[in-house]
């Protein structure tokens, strides 16, 4: 049960001492530490990993608070420890001006003038059109798996199929040609794998991205025509999209184009691993599924993706806030240039908002969680999300009926990185159709 904050201030003598954080148990299984923080201390300043002392923020009222709040910045610049060069935040290796001026690290105006432009270029639409190319992807990543020489039956899903999907569709649907897509592939394995961890490989990576998505950028503008193509890519649609007279400059593109790679990328591989993997953990919720499937049913599809956001989602604290001025939330003083890191795991499990928010119930109607964040940053890509979400698992159910777990449990490693929650790999075992 709930205990209301003023039961339980933070710092508490009856709650014992605060639970360890961001050790390899922690992100094996971080759930029972957040309960304690949203009882104990739902507003918790620790220090990070990397040294950086931040606050995080458990409870789903202040949590959705705290990502509507005009007050908490997501420009870097209002760090405190920006001033002194100590600041270790943002995407590992982007260190260009160009890219740092995307969507997740601005403010209104410019936030809103950027988004309002993207949003015309990136349609749901466009989204809908997509869905015969993503099951396409979905299949052929299925067949190869099926058809792998001499590991029929066996597959790291993660490796040979959360992976590369996602990473396919968005360069398809931004229109990088087919045979560089690959390409794309290593400096995404590359910055996913080594994504918390040694900076020179991902730093290399990032640098290939952006001088690619540069160049492919300049090269489809001299080339565009006067009218929209039907079936233009949604690089060609950012260069066109035009608000009141406005366009996006070149460089603006190409921090579009590189956010939608790295904001759609690593979230969607968690979406279908950690999704599959609770699936597996149970067996009568899977079940359930599958026959909704069989029979042709896409409601407990629906709703089951979202439960599955809920209960395990691919983001695990939402990216990074500053306070621009000194402020309370949950009964604490935040200090202006403060960070705050909003734990959306944490508030979605809030038992004061959900009911029994620690059982998998695909059927759950009232479902407002925060997976996909709240407010005017609240995810871009959420219908792709949710197309590619819904794709591969009901494909995956429906193609290998019989799909089960390879491993232990507590075999399994989590990356153990700040922002996302997902599994290095996750063997499974199938009897091929
Ligand atoms: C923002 C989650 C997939 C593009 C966000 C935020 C969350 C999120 C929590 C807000 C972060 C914050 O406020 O700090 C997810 C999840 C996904 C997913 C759980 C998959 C299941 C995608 C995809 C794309 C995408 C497929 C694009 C191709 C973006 C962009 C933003 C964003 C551009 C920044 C929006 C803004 O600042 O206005 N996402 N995302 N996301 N997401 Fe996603």
């Amino acid at each position: 049960p709930h205990t209301p904050a003023a039961d339980a201030p933070a710092g508490c003598p009856a709650a014992g001492p605060a639970p360890a954080l961001f050790t390899w148990e922690f992100a094996a299984d971080p759930y029972p530490a957040y309960a304690w923080l949203r009882e104990h201390a739902p507003v918790h300043r620790t220090e990070l990993p990397s040294g950086v002392e931040a606050w995080l923020v458990t409870r789903y009222t202040e949590a959705r608070q705290a990502l509507a709040d005009a007050r908490l910045s997501k420009n870097p610049v209002h760090h405190s420890e920006a001033a002194h060069g100590k600041g270790k935040v943002g995407i590992p290796g982007e260190r260009s001006a160009n890219l740092m001026t995307h969507l997740l690290n601005i403010d209104p105006p410019d936030h809103t003038r950027l988004r309002r432009l993207v949003s015309k270029a990136f349609t749901p639409r466009r989204v809908a059109a997509f869905a015969p190319r993503v099951q396409e992807l979905t299949d052929q990543l299925i067949d190869a798996m099926i058809d792998k020489p001499g590991g029929a039956g066996q597959a790291d899903l993660i490796h040979e199929f959360a992976f590369p999907l996602p990473i396919y569709a968005i360069c398809d649907l931004l229109g990088v040609p087919r045979e560089d897509q690959d390409d794309f592939r290593d400096w995404a394995g590359m910055m996913i794998r080594h994504g918390g961890g040694p900076r020179g490989g991902v730093a290399r990576s990032v640098k290939k991205m952006r001088g690619y998505l540069a160049e492919l950028i300049h090269r489809k503008r001299e080339t565009l025509g006067d009218t929209a193509e039907p079936d233009e890519d949604l690089i060609s649609a950012l260069i066109r999209a035009s608000d009141h007279g406005e366009h996006l400059t070149e460089n603006e593109a190409a921090a579009m184009a590189f956010i939608l790679l790295f904001a759609g990328f690593e979230t969607t591989v968690n979406l279908i691993g950690n999704g599959l993997y609770a699936l597996l953990r149970h067996p009568a919720q899977r079940e359930l599924l599958q026959k909704s499937i069989a029979a042709g049913d896409t409601e407990l599809l629906t709703t089951g993706i979202e439960e599955l956001l809920r209960y395990d989602g691919p983001v695990e604290l939402a990216t990074w806030r500053f306070a621009t001025e000194e402020l309370t939330l949950g009964g604490q003083r935040i200090a202006e240039g403060d960070p705050v890191l909003v734990v959306l795991a944490a508030a979605d499990r809030d038992p004061a908002r959900f009911d029994e928010p620690d059982v998998l119930d695909l059927t759950r109607r009232d479902n407002q969680h925060l997976g996909y964040g709240h407010g005017i940053h609240y995810c871009l890509g959420a219908p792709l999300a949710r197309l590619e979400g819904q794709t591969a698992l009901a494909t995956l159910l429906a193609r290998l009926p019989d799909i089960r777990l390879a491993a232990e449990p507590d075999d399994l490693r989590w990356r153990g990185g700040l922002i996302m929650r997902g599994l290095r790999s996750l063997p499974v075992e199938f009897t091929p159709d």
